[in-house]
């Protein structure tokens, strides 16, 4: 027997398979068959600050612009998503026995310090914390767009007990640094790289579009180049999401040091049977290299434990240039 159990952000998970947050994890019923099919835990879908704001600003444009209903709406908005979401936790709790983290889309360190506490009383068994703020401001410094992180951190921090994890993207100068810095703030998890919305022009229409929302498989060296580089050196669990479409990929990245992995796409285009697929292909490639533990894989071929760690760091193809076959 296998022992694919794993620790993630204090979460003991009966192996590393977390469903990434998505419309995947957005009702009980459909996490209930994410545990029936053998997830370790999921990420509920994010509540989005920006959304509710949203939402309320297209109210009030269409009824009114009157400071005092503004308001009502404003609140009665707010409040009518929270309970939604709280009542999605508390729920699933009830339903399922794997661990339920929710999930909060936050740009300012500012009114979701609060609701984190609720988000604890409802039961969620840890805080992922979706935050992306766009660097695109000429007069905008790399520490002030990093502050923002951290003080989303403290401020979280300050208002709840159960572990912390922030998911961030890959646009920093000094990764490495961000990454510890978030360590030291006690995030108790990193997960490398969220996969955002991405523009792109239609020329045919000439105009504005999204660019597909579904991942590829080779996305997910992104994620395990830095999880490879980092896992030994900062003093935080990592976790890798992106391009994670199959049981070898999750295996590279247990190896380059992921504690688990958050799978939406893959989940998406062939359903929540596929993460029995998904165990059986690691199964047997540990069964065929004879590892007994998925403890045994995590870290085993990161930046400090092989041979030469600036095959992690190589960024140039120097072979290449000067072969004249390329
Ligand atoms: C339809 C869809 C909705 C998503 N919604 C969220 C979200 O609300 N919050 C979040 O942090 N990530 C969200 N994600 C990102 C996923 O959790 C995941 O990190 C990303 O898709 C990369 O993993 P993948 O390659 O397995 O898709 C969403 C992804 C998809 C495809």
């Amino acid at each position: 027997m296998l022992d694919l159990t794993t620790e993630y952000m204090g979460l003991k998970l009966k192996n590393p398979i977390i469903v990434g947050s998505s419309g995947l994890t957005n009702s009980v019923e459909s996490i209930k068959k994410l545990e029936a099919n053998g997830a370790a835990a999921v990420i509920l879908k994010s509540l989005f600050e920006e959304q509710i704001l949203m939402e309320v600003n297209s109210l009030k444009s269409d009824y009114s612009t009157h400071a005092e209903e503004a308001d009502y709406l404003l609140n009665y908005t707010r409040q009518h998503n929270l309970d939604e979401y709280l009542k999605l936790v508390s729920e699933a709790k009830q339903e399922v026995s794997i661990p339920v983290i929710a999930s909060i889309n936050c740009i300012s360190s500012s009114e979701w310090t609060t609701f984190a506490k609720r988000l604890q009383e409802a039961g969620a068994d840890g805080i992922e914390l979706n935050m992306f703020i766009m660097p695109g401001n000429i007069d905008q410094k790399s520490e002030e767009v990093e502050q923002i992180y951290f003080d989303i951190i403290r401020e979280v921090n300050k208002q709840v007990k159960i572990p912390i994890a922030a998911k961030i993207g890959f646009y920093f100068t000094g990764m490495a640094n961000m990454v510890h810095n978030l360590a030291i703030r006690n995030a108790a998890a990193v997960v490398l790289f969220n996969r955002f919305h991405r523009p792109d022009i239609d020329l045919k229409k000439l105009e504005m579009t999204s660019a597909d929302i579904f991942s590829t498989p080779q996305e997910n060296v992104l994620s395990l180049r830095w999880i490879g580089m980092l896992s030994d050196a900062v003093d935080c669990d990592l976790a890798s999401t992106t391009g994670i479409h199959d049981g070898d990929t999750v295996i590279k990245n247990l190896l380059a040091g992921a504690k688990a992995v958050q799978i939406a796409t893959a989940l998406y285009k062939k359903g929540p049977e596929y993460i029995g697929e998904i165990l059986k292909q690691m199964e047997e490639w540990m069964n065929a290299k004879g590892f007994k533990s998925v403890n045994q894989l995590i870290g085993k071929l990161n930046h400090a434990h092989i041979k030469d760690p600036v095959l992690y760091e190589r960024s140039q193809f120097m072979k290449y240039f000067s072969s004249a076959k390329f």
